[in-house]
């Protein structure tokens, strides 16, 4: 039996329970020889030019995202603040100004707060760009400065000194810096507790009491809560006159990639969408069913996708759209798909094929999209306005990554 019939059959005919996980989970496949042949929706069937894409086909298919996949998009709040928690002058061996800065937002009687973590190059003789990404476990971690105010939901044991600074590779402040950017980050944890059972601490709790809410799952999704604090720390950004922010460059890693590309979907204003690993539910098209896979994705973490989601799974082969859509909606802005050669959960060349198939909708734009008509070798940055790398190594943000990351930015940011 083919793979795909194999896992049709299991989740189109079973109770979907823990059992069945397991069983889906020993057919996951890390071969290319069990691929199958799949035809993708055209992004631009029925598109007659880069205006019509815009006006018509965008908003149907953002729509579409947020009707079935990342849940309804969050406004910003009734009221919202940004307080200086700190400014330090000589950061990074005097290189930097560090901020840390406190969001505040109100909405409905209710309110918000998560703290952020910013480094701006000392230098600077003019507003810089930035980058702009969620961290998975703490300010504290992502930088060897042992004053970072400690944030997320990092237990106390692990908020000592020697745990301080372990997820520092996977930021780049220094060379981020040096090359003359900014960057901002905020633990995800803060914004919504990475937790079906969490969404009552979470900043979704500012729109529980708005017309249709029906939930977390329902009909919103901790994805898009979290793009949500991303397009907060625009806003924070669009306030610091030292900052640029019309060109920012939102980022992230895995579950935060996946959201770093709805966040790009949902907020024009970040000027490059970057996806570092972001596999199923991100950059990965559902179709190829190589790696992880919806119905897995959708049972472990039901707070990520919503429920309209499951009409999907077991039909991924003929659904109406699939993940290059997702990456469609970044155009024309630049878009870096990032991948690493262990990491088959992920499915890297699924997401090579994804960035690939997104091509179209640029060319409305008159751009080439990806200038690659193959897989690159291992290491190999192809830039253009849509870029793609993979890494040699693990699951994970690098400085290989970053140093794409910033070369797409020299290109294309003016400074
Ligand atoms: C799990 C999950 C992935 C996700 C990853 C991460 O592996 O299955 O979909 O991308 O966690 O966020 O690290």
């Amino acid at each position: 039996m083919s793979l795909f019939q194999n896992y049709k059959d299991l989740v189109l005919n079973h109770e979907w329970n823990q059992e069945l996980l397991k069983q889906v989970r020993a057919i996951v496949a890390e071969d290319e020889s069990l691929m199958e042949p799949f035809t993708l929706p055209s992004g631009v069937a029925d598109v007659k030019d880069a205006m019509d894409w815009m006006t018509n086909k965008r908003p149907k298919l953002l729509k579409f995202f947020s009707d079935n996949v990342y849940g309804r998009i969050l406004p910003r709040p009734q009221s919202l603040s940004f307080e200086v928690l700190s400014i330090k002058e000589d950061a990074l061996n005097n290189t930097a100004i560090r901020k840390e800065i406190r969001i505040h937002s109100e909405n409905n009687g209710k309110s918000h707060a998560f703290d952020c973590l910013l480094y701006i190059p000392k230098n600077a003789t003019k507003p810089v760009p930035a980058f702009a990404g969620l961290n998975f476990r703490g300010n504290q971690l992502t930088i060897d400065e042992l004053d970072v105010r400690r944030s997320g939901l990092v237990p106390e044991n692990e908020a000592n000194h020697d745990k301080r600074a372990t997820q520092k590779d996977l930021w780049c402040f220094r060379e981020t810096v040096a090359r003359g950017y900014a960057s901002i980050t905020a633990c995800y944890h803060d914004i919504f507790p990475d937790s079906a059972a969490a969404w009552d601490r979470s900043a979704l709790t500012l729109f529980d009491n708005v017309d249709g809410f029906k939930g977390c799952h329902e009909n919103y999704t901790s994805i898009g809560v979290w793009a949500w604090g991303l397009s907060r720390m625009l806003d924070y950004l669009e306030s610091d006159p030292l900052i640029d922010a019309s060109q920012v460059a939102v980022h992230g890693l895995s579950r935060l990639g996946k959201t770093a590309l709805w966040a790009g979907a949902t907020d024009q204003r970040f000027k490059m969408v970057v996806s570092n690993c972001s596999g199923c539910g991100g950059a990965a098209l559902s179709r190829r069913l190589l790696g992880e896979n919806l119905f897995i994705m959708h049972t472990v973490f039901p707070h990520w996708l919503v429920k309209n989601i499951e009409q999907f799974i077991g039909h991924e082969d003929t659904a109406p759209f699939d993940q290059h859509e997702l990456l469609e909606l970044a155009a024309p802005r630049l878009l870096a798909v990032a991948s690493a050669t262990a990491d088959s959960w992920a499915d890297p060349h699924g997401e090579f094929l994804s960035a690939k198939a997104a091509s179209e909708v640029y060319r409305l734009f008159g751009s080439e999209g990806l200038p690659a008509e193959t897989d690159p070798s291992p290491d190999q940055y192809v830039t253009g306005h849509i870029s793609y790398h993979i890494r040699t190594g693990v699951h994970s943000q690098q400085p290989l990554d970053w140093g794409h990351y910033l070369q797409i930015a020299d290109k294309y940011f003016v400074k």
